[in-house]
This record gives C-alpha cells, sequence and structure tokens, in this order.
C-alpha cells in the first residue's frame, strides 16, 4: 500500500525523504517519487520501480531543499509508470501533492476541472488534487484556504501532503480515513503514514484524526478542522526502541520478529497477571455489563481473524459467552444482528485496516460497545472504538504477521480471563491454572523457537511441492488456517486448512501419494480422532509433517516436531512458530523476497 513521509526543517529533505521510503518499502509499492522546495521552485522527481532506482536518478543528490514530500505508490488508477507516480502536480508545477487513498469522485472533479480549462497527464484520481487546489488559490490567494476547500469536494479517503511555490516555507497535511502522523523535532518536523519511517528522527508524534488539516513550518504545527477553527492536540511519546525498526543482524525482519516473539510476548502481558485479579487499565467492565453480554463479535482480517478463532474457544469455554468470529469486510456488508447486549471486539494490528475499520463504526452505528486491539498506539481504530488495548510487540515490519498473532491470541486470553474473573461462571482454579500457563508462554516459546533446524530441514525436503495440507481439530485447526495463509503468502505454494474432521467430506480426494501434509496435534482431548484422521492420509502415501506436544509413538509420520505442552486454549501460540519458520525456510529456498511477498501490503488502508 502507499507509503507517505515528509520534512520541513534546517537539514537538506532529500536523503530524509529516500531514508523514509526505505523504511516504508515493506508495505509493498510499485513506484516512488519526492519533490523538494529548491529556491521557491517545486522540484520533482519520481519513477517506477524500486527507491533505490529513484536514489540514483541523476540529480537526486543535488537537491538542497530542507522541506520535501515524499511517496511509494501501489498502482490502483493506472498503470506503474513515471507519469502515475507521485508526486503529482498541477498543471502549472506551482503545486505538488502525495495522497495515500482513493478518491471517489475524481471523474466527476475531472470534468469539472477541464471545464475550467485544466489538463491531465496521468490516469491517477490523485491529480484532480492539485488542480483543484490550483484553482482554489486563485479565488483565495492562501493555501490553507485552498486545502480546506479542496478537502470538502474529495469523496474517498485521502493522507495529502502539499507543498505550494507560493508559500515556500510551509507544507499543508490533511488526512481522512487514511493513516497520518507527525513526528516533533527540536526546529524541524517529520510526516509519515507509518511510525517506523521517522521513528530514527524522534519519538514524540501527533496523530491526527479525519478531517484535521495541518500547517507547518520548521517550528510550528497548528492544527484546523476543516472549517479551518484551531484545535489542539497532545503529543503521544512512542516507546518502541530505535532498534525495533532495524533488522538487527538477521536475514530478514520476519525472521527477527519470530525470534522476538519470547520478548513481545512479555510486553503483551506486561504487569496484568502480576497479581490477584486482572486489570486492565483502559477497561472497566462490571458484572452486570458483562452478564447482560448475549453475543460477543470477535472482528478482523487476515491473521489477525485467525487469532480471533483461537480465542472463540476461549471465551466461549471460560465466559460462557456465544462468540462468533468474522472476516470484517463480510461482516460489515451482511446486516449482522447487533444491538447493546453485543460486545464487539476488534483485532487490527496496523490499526488502519479499512475493512475492520469500517465494521467497527457499524456496531457503533447499532449501540454495541466496541473494543480494539491494537499493536500501535492512537491509530485509527483505537480512535474510533470505545475502549482500546495494545499488544505492545513493537512494531512488526514484516508483511507476513507473525508476533503480531501470538501478542493478539495472548491478548484476547487476558481478556477473556479478565472477563471470566468477573463474570463468576467457571472455577477459580481454572482461570488460575490458564493464567499460569500464559506466564509459562515466554519461556515456553524460546524452548519452541529450537525447532527452526528441522523445521528447515523438512523445508529443504518439500520447497518445490505446488500443494499443502494443514490438519487439525479444535485449537489445532485454527491455527492450521494461520499456518496456511502464512505458507501461501511467502512462499506462493497452494495451501489448505481444514478441521481433520472434515477430511472424509471431501478433501480427501486430492490426497495421493507424496502429497505433504502438515498436521497439528496438541488437543489432548482430541489426539486419537486426529491421529485416526492423519492415519487415513499416511495410508495414501502422503508426506507428513506432525507438530505436536503428545507422545505420538512411530506412526509413519515424515517428521515429528515436539513442542511444550501447554493448555489447549491458548496452544497455538506455541504450534504456529513451526509453522511461521516452514513458510519462511521454504520461501528462503525458494529465493523469495520473505518481506516484501508480491501482490502485498502491510497495512491494507482501502476497501
Ligand atoms: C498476514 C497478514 C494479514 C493481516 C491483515 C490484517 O500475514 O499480515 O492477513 O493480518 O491484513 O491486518 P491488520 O491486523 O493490520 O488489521
Amino acid at each position: 500500500m502507499c507509503g507517505i513521509v515528509g520534512y520541513i526543517g534546517n537539514k537538506k529533505a532529500s536523503p530524509i525523504l529516500i531514508n523514509g521510503l526505505l523504511r516504508l518499502e515493506y508495505r509493498g509499492y510499485d513506484s516512488a517519487g519526492i519533490a523538494t522546495m529548491e529556491e521557491n521552485q517545486i522540484v520533482v522527481m519520481k519513477n517506477k520501480g524500486r527507491v533505490n532506482n529513484l536514489n540514483q536518478l541523476a540529480g537526486i543528490n543535488d537537491l538542497k531543499g530542507t522541506l520535501g514530500i515524499a511517496h511509494t505508490r501501489w498502482a490502483t488508477h493506472g498503470k506503474p509508470s513515471n507519469e502515475n507516480s507521485h508526486p503529482q502536480t498541477d498543471n502549472s508545477n506551482e503545486f505538488a501533492v502525495v495522497h495515500n487513498g482513493i478518491i471517489e469522485n475524481y471523474h466527476e472533479l475531472r470534468e469539472f476541472l477541464k471545464e475550467n480549462g485544466y489538463y491531465f497527464v496521468s490516469q491517477t484520481d490523485t491529480e484532480v488534487i492539485p488542480n483543484l487546489i490550483d484553482y482554489y488559490y486563485k479565488k483565495e490567494n492562501n493555501l490553507l484556504k485552498a486545502v480546506s476547500m479542496t478537502c470538502k469536494d474529495l469523496k474517498g479517503s485521502f493522507a495529502l501532503e502539499i507543498l505550494s511555490k507560493y508559500e515556500p516555507d510551509k507544507m499543508i497535511v490533511t488526512r481522512k480515513d487514511s493513516p497520518l502522523v507527525i513526528g516533533k523535532g527540536n526546529g524541524e518536523n517529520y510526516i509519515a503514514s507509518d511510525i517506523p519511517a521517522i521513528l530514527s528522527y524522534t519519538k514524540d508524534f501527533y496523530f491526527l484524526d479525519d478531517n484535521e488539516i495541518v500547517e507547518l513550518t520548521n517550528k510550528d504545527v497548528k492544527f484546523y478542522n476543516l472549517d479551518l477553527e484551531p484545535i489542539s492536540k497532545q503529543i503521544k511519546v512512542i516507546d518502541w526502541g530505535t532498534s525495533s525498526a532495524e533488522k538487527d543482524g538477521y536475514d530478514d525482519f520476519m525472521l527477527k520478529e519470530i525470534n522476538e516473539q519470547p520478548s513481545a510476548i512479555r510486553g503483551t502481558i506486561g504487569a496484568k497477571l502480576d497479581n490477584g485479579n486482572i486489570e486492565f487499565e483502559n477497561l472497566n467492565f462490571n458484572k452486570e455489563y458483562l452478564e447482560s453480554i448475549k453475543k460477543i463479535y470477535i472482528v478482523a482480517c487476515g491473521t489477525a481473524m485467525h487469532a480471533g478463532l483461537v480465542a472463540k474457544t476461549l471465551f466461549e469455554k471460560m465466559c460462557k459467552i456465544p462468540t462468533e468470529v468474522d472476516i470484517a469486510s463480510e461482516f460489515r456488508y451482511r446486516e449482522p444482528l447487533i444491538d447493546e447486549k453485543t460486545l464487539c471486539i476488534y483485532i487490527s494490528q496496523s490499526g488502519e485496516t479499512a475493512d475492520t475499520i469500517a465494521a467497527l463504526k457499524l456496531a457503533k452505528q447499532n449501540n454495541a460497545k466496541t473494543i480494539a486491539i491494537s499493536n500501535v498506539i492512537g491509530s485509527s481504530i483505537t480512535r474510533e472504538a470505545d475502549y482500546s488495548i495494545y499488544t505492545h510487540a513493537g512494531p512488526e515490519i514484516a508483511v507476513a504477521s507473525t508476533k503480531a498473532y501470538t501478542s493478539q491470541v495472548v491478548l484476547l486470553s487476558v481478556l477473556g480471563i479478565y472477563f471470566a474473573e468477573i463474570l463468576e461462571r467457571v472455577y477459580n482454579q481454572e482461570i488460575d491454572e490458564l493464567k499460569q500457563e500464559i506466564l509459562n508462554l515466554p519461556s515456553k516459546i524460546e524452548e519452541t523457537l529450537k525447532c527452526c533446524k528441522d523445521i528447515k530441514k523438512f523445508a529443504n525436503k518439500v520447497y518445490k511441492e505446488t500443494d499443502m495440507f494443514f490438519l487439525g481439530r479444535g485449537t489445532d485447526y485454527a491455527v492450521c488456517l494461520e499456518g496456511s495463509l502464512k505458507l501461501k503468502e511467502i512462499s506462493y505454494i497452494h495451501s489448505e486448512g481444514y478441521a481433520s474432521g472434515e477430511l472424509k467430506h471431501g478433501p480427501i480426494a486430492l490426497i495421493e501419494n507424496g502429497v505433504t501434509v502438515i498436521s497439528v496435534i496438541t488437543n489432548s482431548n482430541l489426539v486419537d480422532k486426529t491421529i485416526s484422521n492423519v492415519q487415513e492420509v499416511i495410508t495414501r502415501g502422503a508426506k507428513v509433517l506432525a507438530i505436536t506436544s503428545e507422545n505420538l509413538g512411530d506412526l509413519g509420520f515424515d517428521t515429528v516436531i515436539k513442542i511444550p505442552k501447554t493448555n489447549k486454549l491458548i496452544s497455538p501460540i506455541l504450534s504456529v512458530i513451526p509453522l511461521q519458520f516452514l513458510a519462511y525456510y521454504i520461501s528462503k529456498e525458494k529465493g523469495l523476497d520473505v518481506d516484501k511477498p508480491r501482490n502485498l501490503a502491510k497495512s491494507v488502508t482501502v476497501e
């Protein structure tokens, strides 16, 4: 997805912009560009392809401007090309704009502008913006006013950075339904769509809300609403270490993030389970309210939705509340039955996923209480939800989510236990045992990480396969879906996760000699059932990797990965680790770009 970086200060802007774009590469993009203010003239440099190509363009090192905007583009309207890259400018090169999001009424605006003598050189929806600013600037002679009038005409989602040769010491930024943060420095200010792009320069951030317009100079950051009434905003300090956005000696961010899981989970648990009952700083649910809840919805996309699937079992068992897990893009359009007796929990690592945010707004309209679970303090979803709780897993850079998944499952589990303590529908002993198991997780994850060598060997045997199947029951099935997604994403191997009991109802027709099957067997009450399913595939010649905490004996598996035993309600936090390694090592064997898989973006801020 597109990325934005900006700088205004006393230093040369271009290296800061390029450095920021490189840090946003993980989001996925197909072209890149920058614009700087050079002696009151806007100079734009952009091209199709990687940021490193942009950085080699003739003349880029000669840019001296101390104010600039930059962008990595993920093509939506118009193919990846130099003309369609951002920054986009108006016809006279007086205004330059970078834009994340989609302008839904761009066609109508184009026609309006054409009628007023403007022409278009790109196929982008964005090009209407600098031209519309120009149109209003000619009437108002004031950049801030021209931007506010333009924003009122735009329908859709946008995060914008705007430069004008008429007000060369300023930058204007604004957003609606697309993230944008401002990093406050000393006599300088940084702008980005994602915190990691500018984390090495500052830890003091302003998070913009929708329809806020900001006027930036070296020293000042002035906030306005859409009618240009001044508003005030508080700085939030981001406690992520600078090295958390670096590879720290690992080959890839994904490998680093897999290995960071013990510390990430320690961060997630924090002091919540230290002594006595669990407390969440931001939650104050009482027994009366929780007893009134007839249904919990957990809503999210992709890996975050898979984390919800694990938590469903825990919520139903420990809280005795029916819990449904839904894909956000489905939930928002299927008229779900929501009222004030429904509690809706939304999970989003980035906190910026458009579908998840829209699904949250729907619950609010229907009077349900909403909780957002995110990894990014101040992200959009946390500003929409009634309550927000954080995974505190540190920034996740690799596109394929690893530590975010495990930290989401941990946080949901602690949340479920918190509800269970208040509801008193299960024995205290059951609650205490589960709490202890959660506290034991970081050391058990450390133990589990040792499987990497054996998984690497297995990956070496199977990386040329074209199909794989993941089988499990109970929470093992939930983790199979995640293992299968990880494999698809970064190794491009087709795979399916199935509930083992479903095998006979169709998928077994696909099992033939040599097919690779990954079997997850940790739910002790279901071991015998799962094993009999797995034997059916072994009999038909499948090559089976078993991931288990049980003593299975010699049943004809190709490879057995033994992981520590824990409560089945949270066992996916351990069993997912070999699955993450499997996807990782297969991708490496195939020589693929692990951190930046094709066609994928780290945060999906458009529908
Ligand atoms: C998969 C992956 C995606 C995300 C999904 C939701 O590895 O990362 O499936 O989980 O796009 O993203 P967030 O959690 O940011 O809402």
